[in-house]
């Protein structure tokens, strides 16, 4: 069975930088480190940088001294406040695609946009970018969310969540912008998942099966399974470690594709390989 990697999978810049970051932070300092939310949606990451000292809290409140990390989906405006207020260190591990998407709407906001933003109202990064515009946007994440009537919308601000499809992003803000009278429109999808999705889509097409690595919480991931499973519906297969591969799951195929999330780290991948390396190894 022929194994494929997808050109670009795995660790994105963005993430591999907030990871390092958190893991510099615990070497330095042992005690009080606070992530506002796991850095990533890595199982497997968060469990080793628990170990060295890092503890995940679900909101500011929950932090009395020591140091925040603010992970790089980003947070609103009022959650830098707060830590300035408790006099907490905060390392930021913003995101900078992310950043400039919290500029974006924070400067149109204060010029009179109504701010739309194409995206999962539940993630973190459209939480954030919602705290910017003191949770005034709209959020829309499927036709079914865009409101009846936005005449009243003269001036519309449109954004994307980063990890969006650039297709999702093309249709929900084509039908946005005929609500309103004046539109100024971003496309603020990051390269690296437009890269990721590319890859994948290209190696689906050219294998018998694909393996998607990634958190089964981690959005960009879900996004490269989604478009995968557009292929292969059949046989493609969402797991976090090899440990939820089976042999049974390779019978018949000639060749398999391995795609992973920004969020994946490069040691999970290589486990995989080395599995189905040794699936090959047992068949022949
Ligand atoms: Fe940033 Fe894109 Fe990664 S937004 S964290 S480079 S997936």
């Amino acid at each position: 069975m022929l194994i494929k990697v997808a050109r670009n999978s795995g660790f994105c810049f963005g993430v591999e930088k907030a990871v390092n970051k958190a893991f510099d932070a615990t070497q330095k300092n042992q005690e009080n480190i606070y992530s506002l939310g796991p850095i990533i949606h890595n199982k497997q990451v968060i469990g080793k940088l628990s170990e060295t000292g890092l503890d995940v809290v679900n909101t500011i409140e929950e932090i009395q001294r020591g140091t925040i990390i603010i992970r790089s989906h980003g947070v609103g405006k009022n959650i830098y406040e707060q830590a300035k207020t408790k006099a907490l260190e905060i390392i930021d591990t913003t995101c900078p695609f992310v950043r400039r998407i919290q500029n974006i709407v924070k400067d149109y906001y204060h010029k009179g946009y109504k701010i739309a933003v194409i995206g999962d109202p539940k993630h973190p990064e459209v939480i954030g970018i919602n705290g910017w515009c003191d949770n005034q946007a709209l959020i829309v994440q499927n036709e079914s969310d865009l409101p009846k009537d936005m005449d009243h919308f003269q001036k519309l601000c449109i954004v994307v969540q980063t990890t969006m499809p650039i297709s999702r992003f093309e249709t929900l803000s084509e039908q946005l912008s005929q609500r309103a009278e004046h539109v100024e429109k971003f496309d603020t999808t990051c390269f690296a998942t437009k890269e990721r999705q590319e890859s994948a889509k290209e190696l689906a097409l050219e294998v018998d099966a694909m393996v998607v690595i990634g958190g089964y919480n981690s959005s960009n991931t879900q996004k490269l399974v989604e478009i995968c499973k557009g292929i292969r519906p059949n046989s493609t297969f969402h797991i976090e470690t090899a440990a939820a591969l089976s042999p049974e799951d390779f019978h018949g195929f000639k060749s398999v594709g391995i795609t992973a999330g920004a969020s994946t780290p490069e040691w999970i991948i290589q486990d995989v390989i080395k599995y189905l390396n040794n699936l090959n190894k047992f068949n022949n």
